[in-house]
């Protein structure tokens, strides 16, 4: 019950502090949320040279003019999924690269090789080999690039491999997200002329140089809903604050359907309780379809609700390692090839489960907000790499939640 104000992107955050090694002057990002993700990152730029100024919950300030280092290491990489990034913008700055294969949440295979393609289109000579990423340019040159599948990361990475490519650049079958906007609205803060960002077909223009630039990033689309998911499944009145109800579209129109109250202002989402709570059938898409790091929270709430659900999880393959937790609760699910069938239950109870990836331990947490008893979780730090205090925002609502050390 009660007002929240969601943080600054994550996906967001980690496409953006990358880009500020294609300039040589100091680049200030502020609303960024302080994950350790974004930990992750200041510690890697700082090793590649750059000189870099945190302050938490305020601003981030980063100089790439002293950075000549273009070498990150696995020990580095493992840290995050979105690491793969500093190849597009390493390849940006220097035309050169070595990075390890990332880390990040085991939700499927995750190959990068349409980020490679799109490196090769643009001059790169890739080789791939130790579990490194070498890639080498004498000279970025503009191509047309059409991906074989949608891909966010592989469309976040070209853009910044070409943003200082001679030429015109063409981007197919591109990636739509609100971050991949927020991207291209920072490189053209910074100078870049990239256009059509947020619909399939990106046009980037190089440019020799860019200056550096003061931008706040969008706030958190992922946050947002799992906030909006928990308070359906408490049935609170909460408003989030901050928000951009036009990047919600998908999941409200869902809760709506469910028999949740949903009301967008401009700025902020409500949601109230509204009787009881229908069973309702999900497909993940890629943006503006439902999004699937929404797909394990929404799980968790239709657990409850009135009848069967069904959830279609197009976008990766394995994204049910929560589901196992979930039936510990009480949960009645199958899973059939990649659709989840969810009986709606009564009752659900507390019970020790354990975080396998970012988005399943949101999942827990919804889980828990509706269980009877106390649900113990247990590796929470994979939720600690995208969500800022979750515990701190929950309990400000009314939640009965807090981290104990063991
Ligand atoms: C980004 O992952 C996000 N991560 C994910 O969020 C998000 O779930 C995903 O986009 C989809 O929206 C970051 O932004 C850091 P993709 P990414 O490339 O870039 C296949 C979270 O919880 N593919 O759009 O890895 C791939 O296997 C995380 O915040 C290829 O085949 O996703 C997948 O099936 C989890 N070849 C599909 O495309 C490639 O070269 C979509 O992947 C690249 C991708």
């Amino acid at each position: 019950m009660g007002d929240i104000t969601v943080s600054g992107g994550k996906n967001t955050a980690v496409a953006v502090i990358p880009a500020a090694l294609l300039c040589n002057a100091p680049c200030t990002i502020e609303n960024l949320p302080d994950i350790e993700d974004v930990h992750a990152l200041i510690d890697i730029l700082r090793d590649l040279g750059a000189k870099v100024d945190y302050v938490p919950d305020r601003s981030l300030t980063v100089d790439a003019s002293g950075a000549t280092g273009y070498h990150v290491p696995f020990f580095q990489t493992k840290r995050l999924r979105a690491s793969y990034y500093l190849l597009g913008a390493l390849l940006g700055r220097c035309g050169k690269a070595e990075v390890a294969y990332p880390g990040g949440c085991d939700i499927g295979s995750r190959p990068i090789d349409q980020h490679l393609k799109g490196f090769v289109a643009l001059g790169a000579k890739i080789e791939d080999r130790g579990g490194m990423v070498y890639a080498k340019a004498d000279r970025m040159t503009a191509n047309d690039i059409f991906f074989d599948v949608v891909t966010v990361g592989g469309t976040i990475n070209v853009m910044l491999a070409a943003a200082r490519a001679e030429g015109n650049t063409v981007i197919y079958n591109a990636a739509k997200e609100p971050h991949i906007v927020d991207l291209a609205n920072f490189l053209n803060s910074m100078g870049a002329r990239v256009k059509g960002a947020g619909t399939d077909v990106i046009r980037i223009r190089g440019v020799k140089e860019l200056h550096g630039c003061t931008y706040t990033v969008i706030p958190d689309q992922i946050e947002t809903g799992t906030l909006m998911i928990a308070a359906a499944a408490t049935r609170g009145d909460v408003t989030i604050h901050g928000c951009i109800p036009t990047h919600m579209e998908a999941l409200s129109a869902k809760l709506l359907e469910m028999g949740v109250r949903v009301t967008e202002n401009d700025d902020s989402i409500r949601v109230r309780p509204q009787g009881e709570q229908r069973a309702v059938n999900i497909k993940t898409q890629v943006y503006p379809g439902f999004p699937t790091d929404l797909q394990q929270p929404m799980t968790s709430l239709l657990c409850m609700a009135n009848g069967v659900s069904t959830v279609s999880e197009t976008i990766f393959e394995q994204r049910f390692k929560h589901l196992d937790e979930l039936r510990r609760m009480g949960a009645k699910i199958r899973l059939m090839d990649r659709t989840v069938l969810i009986e709606g239950v009564r009752e659900m109870y507390g019970a020790p489960v354990t975080v396998t990836d970012l988005r399943a331990g949101a999942a827990l947490v919804v889980a828990g907000l509706m269980a009877k008893g106390v649900t113990e979780i247990y590796e929470t730090s994979y939720i600690d790499r995208g969500y800022e205090r979750i515990e701190e925002k929950l309990r400000s609502l009314g939640a009965d939640i807090r981290r104990e050390k063991i």
